[in-house]
C-alpha cells in the first residue's frame, strides 16, 4: 500500500485535535457541563446530536489507531493480552463486592476501612485497588506524610451513583465474561469442521462452562438468571438484568425506538402483548404516550417484583404483568405482539418455536412486531457494497461485541433484516411480512408481520 495513505503519529494527532476541537466546541455552544476525572464530574454527556455522536466515534477510532501505532504491532498485542482480562476481572470483582459504596463519593477511605466494608482481606483489597487506579477507577491520595487513602474518580463515582451502571457491569461481565472465555473450546468441540455454528442450546459456551455443575446446572443463561442464589438472593441476576435493560434504554436514549417501531394508533383501544417485556420499561413509555393502549407485559417469574415496583398507579388499569414463558402456548389474544430484542437470544429453531406459540390465539389481521439491533444498514454480508458508507470501527464494535456474546451464550446471532423476514416465513407461511425498516440511524430494525388465515 502506498505510504501516503497510511496515517502517522503526527497525522493522527492532528486528526484527534481537529475532532476533539469539534466536540469541545459543541460542548461549549450547547452549554453542556464538562466531564472530568474528578469525583464530582457529571456522570455522562447528555444526548449528543447524531452528527456529534459520529464525531465522537471517529475521535475514538483515531485515538485507538494512535494507541496502536505508538506501541507498534507486537507490543500493542502484548499490552492488550497482558491487561485485557485482568482489567475485566478487576472491574467485575470491584463491582461484585461493591467497592463503589465502600468509599464516600466526596471523601476518602483507608485501605483498612475499604477492607472492612467489602469483607475481603486488606492485602487483596490493596492489590485490586492498585490495579483499579491504573484504570482510572479510584485514585490514591495522601495528606502530607500520612498513609495513602483511596478516593473516587469520576468513573468509580459514576458506578457509585448508578445501580443501572452496576447492573450493566454485572450482566455483561459476570454473566457472560466466563462463557466468552471458553468460546474457543466450545467452537472446537461443537462447530469445528461443520458448515455452520451449532444450533443446539446444549452446545453453547455457556452450556460448556456450566456442564460440570461447578456453577450450578443451568441449561441456559435465563435459567441461571432466574435461579442462581439461595433464599432471598434467588433471582438476583435476573433483578440485575432487568435494571441493566432499563439502564440501556436510559443511557442510549432509546424511548423513540419503541415509539417509532409501529404506527401506534393515537385513538381507539388497542391491546398489546410485550413478550419478554422485562419490567415494563417499554410498555410504560407506550402507555404514557397513547392513552387507550392496553398492554400485558410477559416475562419470567423473577422479573415481576421489579415490574410491580416500577408501575405508576395511574397506569395500573392498562399495564399489567403476567408470568409466561414464550416457549409455552400464548394465553392472551391481542391486536399486537411486540418482541423487542428477544429473538436475537435464540437459534433459528427456537425463534420459530416462539413465533409458532402465538398462532393458536392469533386472529386474522393480528400484528407481530420485531425490534432488533441491526447495527448500521442491516445488510447481509454479500449485500454490502464496497463504496457504501463505512461506519466508525468503534461503532461497529457495539454490534460485533454483542454478536459474539450472543454466540457464546445462546448460539444466537445479530441478524440482518432480511434474515428476520425469513424466520417469519419459516415459522408459518401465514405470517405475511408487511414492513421491514431500519430506524434510529440504522441501528435498529423493525419487522412487522400480519397474520393471515
Ligand atoms: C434482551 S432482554 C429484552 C428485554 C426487553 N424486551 C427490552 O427490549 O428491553 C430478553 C428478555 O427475555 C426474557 N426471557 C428470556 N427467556 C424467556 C422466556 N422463556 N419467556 C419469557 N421471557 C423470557 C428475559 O427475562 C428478558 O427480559
Amino acid at each position: 500500500m502506498a505510504e501516503s495513505t497510511q496515517p502517522t503519529l503526527t497525522s493522527l494527532a492532528a486528526r484527534i485535535s481537529e475532532l476533539a476541537g469539534k466536540l469541545d466546541g459543541y460542548i461549549e455552544e450547547q452549554k453542556i457541563p464538562k466531564v472530568s476525572f474528578d469525583a464530582d464530574s457529571p456522570t455522562k454527556y447528555p444526548n449528543l446530536s447524531p452528527e456529534m455522536f459520529m464525531v465522537r466515534q471517529q475521535l475514538l477510532d483515531s485515538l485507538n489507531d494512535l494507541e496502536i501505532l505508538a506501541q507498534g504491532p507486537s507490543e500493542s498485542v502484548f499490552n492488550y493480552v497482558h491487561s485485557a482480562v485482568p482489567n475485566a476481572a478487576a472491574l467485575n470483582t470491584l463491582n461484585s463486592f461493591n467497592f463503589w459504596s465502600a468509599v464516600p463519593v466526596n471523601g476518602s477511605a483507608s485501605y483498612e476501612e475499604v477492607a472492612a466494608k467489602v469483607s475481603l482481606p486488606r492485602d487483596v483489597v490493596y492489590r485490586l485497588l492498585q490495579h483499579a487506579v491504573t484504570m482510572r477507577l479510584f485514585a490514591e491520595t495522601r495528606a502530607g506524610a500520612g498513609p495513602a487513602r483511596i478516593q473516587h474518580t469520576s468513573r468509580s463515582a459514576a458506578l457509585a451513583q448508578s445501580t443501572g451502571l452496576q447492573a450493566l457491569v454485572s450482566s455483561i461481565l459476570d454473566d457472560s465474561g466466563a462463557p466468552l472465555m471458553v468460546l474457543n473450546e466450545a467452537l472446537r468441540r461443537y462447530s469445528a469442521g461443520k458448515p455452520g455454528l451449532s444450533q443446539r442450546m446444549d452446545e453453547t459456551s455457556f452450556a460448556l462452562l456450566h456442564a460440570g455443575g461447578q456453577f450450578g446446572q443451568f441449561r441456559n443463561s435465563w435459567e441461571l438468571l432466574e435461579n442462581d442464589g439461595a433464599g432471598d438472593r434467588q433471582g438476583w441476576r435476573q433483578r440485575n438484568f432487568v435494571e441493566f435493560m432499563r439502564y440501556l434504554k436510559e443511557l442510549f436514549h432509546l424511548e423513540d425506538v419503541v415509539l417509532n417501531s409501529y404506527q401506534w394508533p393515537a385513538e381507539g383501544k388497542v391491546t398489546v402483548v410485550d413478550l419478554g417485556g422485562s419490567a415494563g420499561h417499554d410498555a410504560m413509555v407506550l402507555a404514557r404516550k397513547f392513552p387507550e393502549i392496553d398492554i400485558t407485559v410477559q416475562d419470567l417469574k423473577q422479573v415481576q417484583p421489579a415490574f410491580d415496583a416500577a408501575l405508576p398507579q395511574d397506569l395500573a388499569d392498562r399495564v399489567r404483568f403476567r408470568e409466561h414463558s414464550f416457549f409455552d402456548q400464548q394465553p392472551v389474544q391481542a391486536d399486537i405482539y411486540l418482541l423487542k430484542m428477544i429473538l436475537h437470544d435464540w437459534p433459528d429453531e427456537e425463534c420459530t418455536t416462539i413465533l409458532r406459540n402465538l398462532i393458536p390465539v392469533l386472529k386474522p389481521g393480528a400484528k407481530v412486531v420485531l425490534i432488533e439491533y441491526i447495527g448500521g444498514a442491516g445488510e447481509e454480508e454479500e449485500e454490502k457494497s464496497a463504496d457504501g458508507p463505512e461506519l466508525p470501527r468503534s461503532l461497529k464494535q457495539y454490534g460485533t461485541a454483542t454478536d459474539l456474546r450472543l454466540m457464546a451464550m445462546f448460539n444466537g446471532k445479530e441478524r440482518p433484516i432480511s434474515k428476520w423476514k425469513s424466520i417469519f416465513e419459516a415459522a408459518d407461511q401465514r405470517f405475511k411480512v408487511v414492513k421491514t425498516e431500519a430506524v434510529s440511524s440504522g441501528f435498529f430494525g423493525i419487522v412487522e408481520a400480519v397474520w393471515q388465515e
